[in-house]
């Protein structure tokens, strides 16, 4: 488990680490029910600001600790899956001390690379078998990656992505008029009409819009994905976007995961703040506190969000019903919902329950003792507004 006590002064990316190692233990477990071979592929390994010996703040370590989980968990129920790891690291210091994590990992196969991971892409796709479901994880330092360079690795069916898009840095770059920085991030976004957009934005809040918009319609694009979902990751000390980490994936199961995962990578950040926040004023204070004592005490300064999501998605889901008698399965509607807002399925559930019973939804195949609604029922809004009812004592006679 990943230990805020490691990140002290990068708190942000004990927030990354969080969703990182909640995302990959709950899917490479499932996925390795379906899957024989799972491989994963960080072409950023790092080391980098490490503070753990056994490299736990790691996202390789974070990886081969889930891979070597969901194995063991197999195994116990006579399932053989073979996990493997391809972890790419261009500075020759910290591929130093890549090189020497094998012997901690010998249930898992293990390849590093010492290169530039842009280049090692048609390399690393050709040698995943056929048959394996692949993890890609993405953190550049930066952002001059040429998107379409990835291209092969992207579209590579029985795969998803997580990719770190360094919102602050590409957000300043965007505004520079020097063409190799113009050129480098039109690499990075080669689809669409963002620049003509970003001039004519009205304020910070509508260039965040436009430029993750921008990339995730490049990443659905360039890689065919079903669903690309955005997680904003702030500055510990203030409301800015310093990251956006980008989730892509063909399957419905794996936004079902992303949601509940970010949930929880969203309270690890509202505590952190909130406990940085304080620590930082007991330090102007002069007194003394302990940071890790504090660090479930503070407000969750997500709850408001989560509510104004959680009632966006119910208009979502409203508009999204059609009218009788046409109507759609409930699996058609709730990875609509789960794109656009940041619910989990738990959440859909309940609204539609709600619904259901305020008579603003008709579900046809809802049997007499259900609680929740399933993948194959069929829903509708009814065809007229609903009626008026009037209380026998006030009506005239
Ligand atoms: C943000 S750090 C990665 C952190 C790591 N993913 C984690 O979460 O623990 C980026 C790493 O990529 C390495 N790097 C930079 N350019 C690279 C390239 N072209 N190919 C491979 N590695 C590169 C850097 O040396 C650095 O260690």
């Amino acid at each position: 488990m990943v230990l805020l006590a490691d990140y002290r002064g990068r708190e942000q990316s004990y927030v990354k680490h969080v969703f990182l190692e909640r995302y990959l233990e709950a899917l490479i477990f499932k996925t390795a029910s379906v899957y024989r071979h799972i491989v994963y592929v960080d072409g950023f390994a790092g080391p980098w600001q490490s503070a753990n010996e056994l490299f736990k703040d790691t996202s390789f370590g974070i990886a081969l600790n889930a891979l070597r989980r969901a194995k063991e968990t197999w195994k116990t129920k006579s399932r053989d899956v073979k996990m493997t790891a391809f972890l790419v690291e261009q500075d020759p210091k910290a591929y130093g001390k890549l090189a020497t994590i094998q012997p901690q990992f010998h249930d898992i196969e293990i390849k590093t690379y010492n290169e530039d991971f842009i280049s090692l892409v048609p390399t690393i796709v050709a040698d995943i078998p056929r048959d394996a479901f692949a993890f890609f994880f993405i953190d550049p330092k930066g952002w001059g990656i040429p998107l379409l360079k990835l291209k092969p690795m992207l579209a590579r069916q029985k795969s998803e992505v997580t990719f770190n898009f360094m919102f602050e840095f590409i957000n300043r770059a965007a505004s520079i008029t020097d063409p190799d920085t113009v050129a480098g991030l039109n690499e990075l976004m080669p689809y669409g009409d963002w620049r003509q957009r970003l001039t004519a934005a009205a304020d910070a809040d509508e260039r965040k819009a436009i430029l993750i918009d921008a990339f995730t319609k490049n990443l659905q694009q360039i890689g065919g994905y079903s669903y690309v979902v955005p997680t904003e990751i702030l500055r510990p000390l203030t409301n800015r976007t310093l990251y956006c980490l980008f989730y892509a994936t063909r399957h419905e199961i794996g936004l079902k995961e992303f949601r509940q995962c970010q949930t929880k990578a969203l309270d690890a950040q509202a505590s952190t703040r909130a406990a940085l926040k304080v620590e930082y004023e007991v330090a102007g204070s002069g007194q003394q506190e302990m940071f890790t004592s504090l660090h479930d005490m503070g407000p969750n300064e997500t709850a408001a969000e989560r509510e104004a999501a959680k009632k966006a998605a119910e208009a979502a889901v409203l508009e999204l019903a059609p009218k009788a008698p046409d109507h759609i399965t409930y699996k058609q509607l709730w990875p609509m919902v789960l794109t656009k807002h940041a619910v989990r399925l738990t959440e859909v559930n309940a609204i539609c329950t709600g619904l259901k019973k305020k008579n603003e939804l008709i579900f046809l195949d809802w049997p007499p003792h259900a609680k929740a609604p399933k993948d194959g029922y069929r829903l509708q809004r009814p065809a007229q507004g609903a009626k008026l009812i009037i209380p026998p004592a006030r009506r005239r006679s």
